[in-house]
């Protein structure tokens, strides 16, 4: 096999409305919530620069201007945290090398397919990478750089996949597994959000893919499949057949943050291993979760 082209460029499909979290998202983008003390966003473009990306471009809509505001030099704050001799190292991670953000409006909300396909021309003729915020994928090597290893084994187009309980998969994408070939399995079909009767497997699409540009052009007929919107899931299964299509199961810990459990499962998750929280919060966690009539009362802020 040829070497395939790197994956340089990551598409970050973030116009949704995060209607699941007013109305704390009323003025503020979902992605911006934060897990402690860096935005969703911010998790998703560690792991995008950790596998080697290099361009950021991110599907954007209205009300979604903090998102670039955040990955921007903050002259003023900067200044000011200089004069008062405050380090800038937090700041770091949010810094992008210039002219390697890029955004692109999805004027209107016709699925994720259609969110992607609007960085068509951005994307060109190379392979990209496609990250779901959501999804925080935490592993010791990033979700995305397994990913990446992969790609440079097999090439073609890969997506991270998940088990999930067979009643939960009609709120995924779902994959027909073929040959497994050492860690990663063989996609034969993409379906999704089938009925439970109907899914293929329990192995989900978990948000993470590294596509050929072929995949814009399926994109560009605009069929509509499931909830009468565009889908990236149709589009991939396409290129079935035509292309070589890999799963790979995700070593690491995934929490779905679309969810309100899910995020708070992430906060605490990721609290409990940063040594600075940790023994704080663990005692703050048995103590919410004892029955003394004392952690009841503290729990519901009396
Ligand atoms: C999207 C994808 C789906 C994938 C899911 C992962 O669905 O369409 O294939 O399994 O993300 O979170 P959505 O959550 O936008 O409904």
């Amino acid at each position: 096999m040829a070497k395939p082209k790197p994956i340089r460029k990551a598409v970050f499909p973030v116009a949704g409305l995060g209607t699941r979290f007013l109305p704390a998202t009323k003025a503020m983008p979902k992605e911006m919530l934060p897990i402690i003390d860096r935005p969703l966003i911010q998790y998703a473009v560690d792991e995008a620069r950790e596998a080697g990306i290099e361009q950021l471009v991110f599907i954007t809509g209205r009300g979604k201007t903090a998102i670039v505001e955040h990955f921007d030099m903050a002259f003023e704050l900067e200044t000011t945290m200089r004069d008062r001799q405050k380090a800038l190292d937090a700041l770091a991670p949010t810094r992008i090398q210039p002219g390697n953000l890029l955004t692109v409006r999805q004027q209107v909300p016709l699925g994720l397919g259609h969110a992607i396909w609007c960085a068509r021309a951005v994307v060109g003729d190379e392979p990209f990478a496609v990250i779901l915020p959501d999804e925080l994928m935490v592993g010791k090597t990033g979700c995305l750089k397994q990913m990446v290893d992969a790609y440079a084994e097999v090439g073609g187009n890969l997506i991270s996949v998940l088990e999930v309980p067979h009643d939960a998969v009609s709120s995924y994408g779902v994959i027909a597994p073929g040959a497994r070939k050492g860690k990663l399995t063989e996609v034969t079909g993409l379906v999704e959000k089938p009925r439970i009767e109907a899914a293929p497997s329990n192995l989900i699409v978990s948000g993470r893919y590294i596509l050929q540009p072929e995949v814009m052009q399926i994109l560009g007929r605009q069929e509509r499949g499931a909830g009468g919107e565009i889908q990236l899931t149709d589009a991939m299964a396409q290129l079935i057949g035509r292309q070589p299509f890999h799963a790979v199961p995700f070593a690491g810990r995934r929490y779905d943050c679309g969810s309100k459990a899910g995020f708070v499962e992430a906060t605490l998750a990721l609290a409990l291993a940063r040594p600075d929280l940790a023994d704080d919060v663990r005692r703050t966690a048995l103590e919410l979760l004892g029955a003394t009539p004392l952690a009841k009362a503290s729990a519901m802020g009396c």
